[in-house]
C-alpha cells in the first residue's frame, strides 16, 4: 500500500469535515447565486407521464404518540418478516422524510418535514418496492411537490439490483421498501458553490433520522446504509452519477416485535472477539 496516498486521502477527508477544504486563492469566489445565474428547479421533473396520488389520511394509522418512547426504542433493524406494508404506511414514511409543507417565494425554496442548509433540499428519493399492498413490485420515484409516486418499471432481477446496490448486504433484500437517496449536486452548489458539499452531506442525516423515527412510530423498522455502490444503483434509476448520484440508502420493512434475537446475531462478533 502507498502510505503517502493513504495519508493524503485522510488529510482530504479531515479538511472536508473541519472546514470544507483550503480556500487559499479563492477569497473572491462567488457562487452562481452570487453571480445571479438562474436557479435550478427545486425538485426533479417527473420521469414518466403517470403518477399515483398517495393517501394522506395519516390519522388512520396507529402512530405512537409518545415521543420519548419512540426515541428510546429506535434502533437499526435488519431482519424483516416479509409481511405486507400498507400504502398508507409507505406514504407516511415518504411524507415524514421528504414531504413538502410549503414553497417559499414563487419557486425559491421548499420547506419540508426535515431541515436543510439554506432550504436547498438537494435530494431525490427513489424506491425499490416489494410487497406494499396495492403497488406493483418494482422501482419508483417520489414526487414530493404533489406527494405522488411514479412507477419506473420492474426489472427481472429486482433483488439482485438491491443486493448489488447495497454492496451485497443481503439482509436488506427482504425489506418491503428500500429508500435510495440521490444528491442533485447543483441544487446546493448554485447557492453555496465550493462550500455546498459539507452541508449537503449533513442534510442527509436529517432525512434518514426522520425515516428511522417515523418507521419506529408505526411499528416498522429500518437501517441506514452508507455502503452503497452507486455504479449498481445509478443505472437502475437512469442516473448519470455526475449531476445526480445515489449515495445513501435505507431499507424499511415489517419487523418482528422483539428485536433482541436479531441484535444478538448482528453483534455476535463483538462477543466472539471479546470487544
Ligand atoms: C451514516 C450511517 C451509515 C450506516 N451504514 C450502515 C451499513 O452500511 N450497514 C449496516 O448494517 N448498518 C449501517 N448503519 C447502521 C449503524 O451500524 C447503526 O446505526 C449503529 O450500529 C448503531 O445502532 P443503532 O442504530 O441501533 O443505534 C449506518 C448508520 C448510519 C447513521
Amino acid at each position: 500500500m502507498d502510505e503517502k496516498l493513504i495519508q493524503e486521502r485522510i488529510r482530504q477527508g479531515r479538511a472536508f469535515i473541519s472546514g470544507f477544504g483550503d480556500d487559499t486563492g479563492l477569497e473572491n469566489y462567488q457562487s452562481d447565486q452570487d453571480l445571479k445565474k438562474p436557479q435550478p428547479p427545486l425538485t426533479k421533473a417527473p420521469m414518466t407521464d403517470q403518477a399515483l396520488e398517495l393517501p394522506n389520511d395519516f390519522e388512520k394509522l396507529s402512530i405512537d404518540g409518545d415521543f420519548l418512547h419512540i426515541i428510546n426504542t429506535r434502533r437499526s433493524r435488519r431482519s424483516y418478516t416479509e409481511a405486507p406494508m400498507s400504502l398508507l404506511q409507505l406514504s407516511y414514511l415518504l411524507w415524514c422524510s421528504q414531504g413538502v409543507k410549503s414553497v417559499r417565494g414563487r419557486a425559491y425554496a421548499t420547506l419540508r418535514t426535515v431541515p436543510s442548509g439554506g432550504a436547498r433540499h438537494p435530494f431525490e428519493t427513489y424506491l425499490a418496492i416489494q410487497n406494499v399492498t396495492g403497488l406493483q413490485d418494482g422501482l419508483y420515484h417520489y414526487l414530493p411537490m404533489k406527494h405522488r409516486l411514479e412507477f419506473l418499471g420492474c426489472p427481472d432481477d429486482l433483488r439482485g439490483i438491491i443486493s448489488r446496490s447495497l454492496c451485497e448486504q443481503d439482509w436488506a433484500v427482504k425489506a418491503n421498501v428500500v429508500f435510495f437517496y440521490s444528491c442533485v449536486f447543483y441544487r446546493g452548489e448554485w447557492r453555496y458553490g465550493i462550500w455546498a458539499h459539507g452541508p449537503m452531506l449533513m442534510d442527509s442525516g436529517h432525512v434518514t433520522e426522520n425515516l428511522y423515527l417515523a418507521a419506529t412510530s408505526i411499528g416498522l423498522g429500518g437501517c441506514a446504509i452508507a455502503a452503497v455502490d452507486p455504479e449498481a444503483a445509478n443505472p437502475a434509476f437512469s442516473l448519470d452519477g455526475k449531476e445526480e448520484c445515489i449515495f445513501y440508502a435505507m431499507p424499511v420493512g415489517t419487523v418482528p416485535e422483539d428485536p433482541q434475537g436479531e441484535e444478538e446475531t448482528f453483534y455476535a462478533f463483538v462477543r466472539e472477539q471479546n470487544l
